[in-house]
């Protein structure tokens, strides 16, 4: 259970992030995609983490401390500078940085819109990080914005798609910020992670 929740630092310099070798669990996903209001949900804050209905609003990495024990860190967005035409050109250092040199980084949940059939971006990405061998899991966003029936069938053309790259799923979970949906579920394999350690 999150019982505190407090916001640390910002930070461009993945080598100014904290050093206390807190275990932390990241968000990424495209601009917009709802990493921020995720962590304000988690939290039970809606103030902590910046929002925005235009996308591009968190620039920075961001370190919150849970509960004093471990970090929730909120990423930049990909995919949204015009520039950005393909992955490695958009998407940020800052990220790439972070991404590869972070060793407190426990574990990547790369968040996907739940509306949208899957993106380019977001499949590339994945492969990226498949590529350079960081484990993740996805968290399906918005969930709140779609009826019964587009939500199964959503859901079941992502794990489609994903099973043209892929051998295996990663873990899934549905969340809506709006909801609370997906909170307990989420926090519980944190915590069973943390408790690994
Ligand atoms: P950047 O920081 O720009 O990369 O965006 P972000 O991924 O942090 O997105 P953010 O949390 O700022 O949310 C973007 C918009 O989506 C805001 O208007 C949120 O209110 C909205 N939003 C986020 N999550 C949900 C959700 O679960 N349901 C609904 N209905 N809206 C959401
Ligand atoms: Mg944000």
């Amino acid at each position: 259970m999150i019982t505190n929740a407090e916001f640390v630092i910002s930070n461009t310099d993945v080598n100014k992030c904290p050093k206390d070798k807190k275990p932390e669990y990241a968000f990424i996903g495209r601009s917009n995609v709802g990493k921020s209001s995720l962590i304000n949900m988690l939290t039970n804050n809606k103030h902590l983490a910046k929002t925005s209905s235009k996308p591009g609003k968190t620039q920075l990495i961001n370190h919150f401390i849970i509960n004093n024990e471990w970090y929730l860190v909120d990423l930049p967005g990909y995919g949204y500078a015009k520039t950005s035409k393909t992955l490695r050109a958009g998407f940020s250092k800052i990220i790439q940085d972070y991404i590869q040199k972070r060793e407190e980084l426990t574990s990547l949940f790369v968040l996907v819109d739940s509306r949208h059939e899957p993106q380019k971006i977001d499949l590339e990405f994945m492969e990226w990080l498949g590529e350079n061998g960081i484990p993740f899991s996805i968290i399906f966003t918005k969930m709140d914005k779609l009826n019964k029936t587009k939500r199964t069938e959503n859901i079941e053309n992502y794990k489609t798609k994903l099973f043209e790259t892929w051998e295996q799923l990663p873990p899934l979970f549905l969340t809506s910020s709006a909801k609370a949906e997906g909170k307990t579920e989420l926090v519980n394999y944190i915590e069973e992670i943390n408790k690994s350690l």
